[in-house]
């Protein structure tokens, strides 16, 4: 098992000198400001995990909440008021957005953070760089994912890799981070025709997927690295048993808060795979990691006030 948690821990503690010097020189510290909005559990959730992670690594973490009813133009506003901020390092705005604000919409409240302070790294400038192999903020999840790979000793150069998932928060970009490391890389998704021999064919496979225990072994070849992104609620108790066996200790989680958090990858791939990233503690820490990261790299790059 690939350790998450633990190459999180060791990348926070890197940044922890960092932080007290930017303290040191600017007399403030790194500042991140989350935009909610409207009350989406899951990203409740999340949000209070970077906020607390940015406070306990000394950030500075203010979160804007607007309600779900919140117009578009309130959220450009709120935007480009913290652009306008100098002492506004990072902004992040919680992804889904409610669906009156539409999928276009939310293309112009990601396009009006200031790239410079971008530190999800969606802004089409930063993706751009990132194309180009020389974006400073990339995102979180997929250079949490390099980061696991480097530090747990898995080599990348030469490697056949496979993305499951061609979304641009993960899939996309994780693809473009791989063929930079000198990776052979397919992205695979919902119209590939025989997924499963694709994937097989991976020494590096990465389902960025969103459904619960979808790749089986018969997705993997033998001693395949397997990187789980997925973050799914079951919560009925057949599927539980369906996926991990009516003994399996998973369960008594379940029964104790009659729902479990699995990944997009099948317990049973644990016997197939030379190494694999858990869920939960595997991708999840890095990307929280990796955000912090961005937020400081954010911050030592403005000008000084
Ligand atoms: N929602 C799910 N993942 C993410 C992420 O990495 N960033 C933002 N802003 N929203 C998300």
């Amino acid at each position: 098992m690939l350790d998450g948690t633990r190459v999180a821990g060791a990348i926070r503690a890197e940044l922890a000198p960092r932080v007290t010097e930017f303290l040191a020189a600017r007399g403030r510290r790194p500042a991140l400001h989350i935009v909610l909005v409207g009350d989406d559990p899951a990203s409740q959730i999340y949000v209070r995990n970077k906020e607390r992670a940015g406070t306990d690594a000394g950030l500075l973490v203010t979160v804007h909440r607007l309600p779900a009813s919140a117009p578009l133009e309130d959220v450009l506003a709120t935007v480009r008021r913290l652009n306008a901020d100098s002492a506004c390092d990072g902004i992040l705005v919680q992804a889904p957005l409610p669906k009156t604000i539409g999928k276009q919409g939310t293309e112009q409240v990601f396009d009006a953070i200031d790239p410079a302070k971008d530190v999800d790294g969606f802004h089409p400038h930063n993706v751009g760089l990132l194309v180009q192999g020389r974006a400073a903020l990339k995102p979180c999840t997929p250079s949490g994912v390099i980061e696991l790979l480097d530090r747990e000793g898995q080599s990348l150069a030469g490697k056949y890799a496979v993305v499951i998932g061609r979304s641009e928060i993960v899939g996309k970009p994780m693809a473009l981070l791989l063929l930079q490391r000198d990776a052979t890389v397919t992205i695979c998704h919902s119209k590939t025709p025989d997924l499963e021999a694709t994937c097989a064919r991976a020494d590096i496979l990465v389902a960025a997927i969103g459904r619960p225990g979808f790749v089986t072994p018969a997705f993997v070849k033998p001693g395949a690295v397997v990187i789980d992104v997925g973050i799914n609620r079951v919560d009925s108790r057949d599927q539980a048993v369906a996926l991990f066996g009516a003994n399996h200790p998973r369960l008594v989680g379940f029964d104790t808060r009659g729902s479990m958090v699995v990944g997009d990858v099948h317990p049973a791939v644990v016997d197939v795979a030379g190494a694999m990233t858990p869920v939960p503690g595997g991708v999840g820490p890095l990307t929280i990691a990796m955000l912090l990261k961005n937020t400081l790299v954010a911050a030592e790059g403005r000008p000084r006030t």
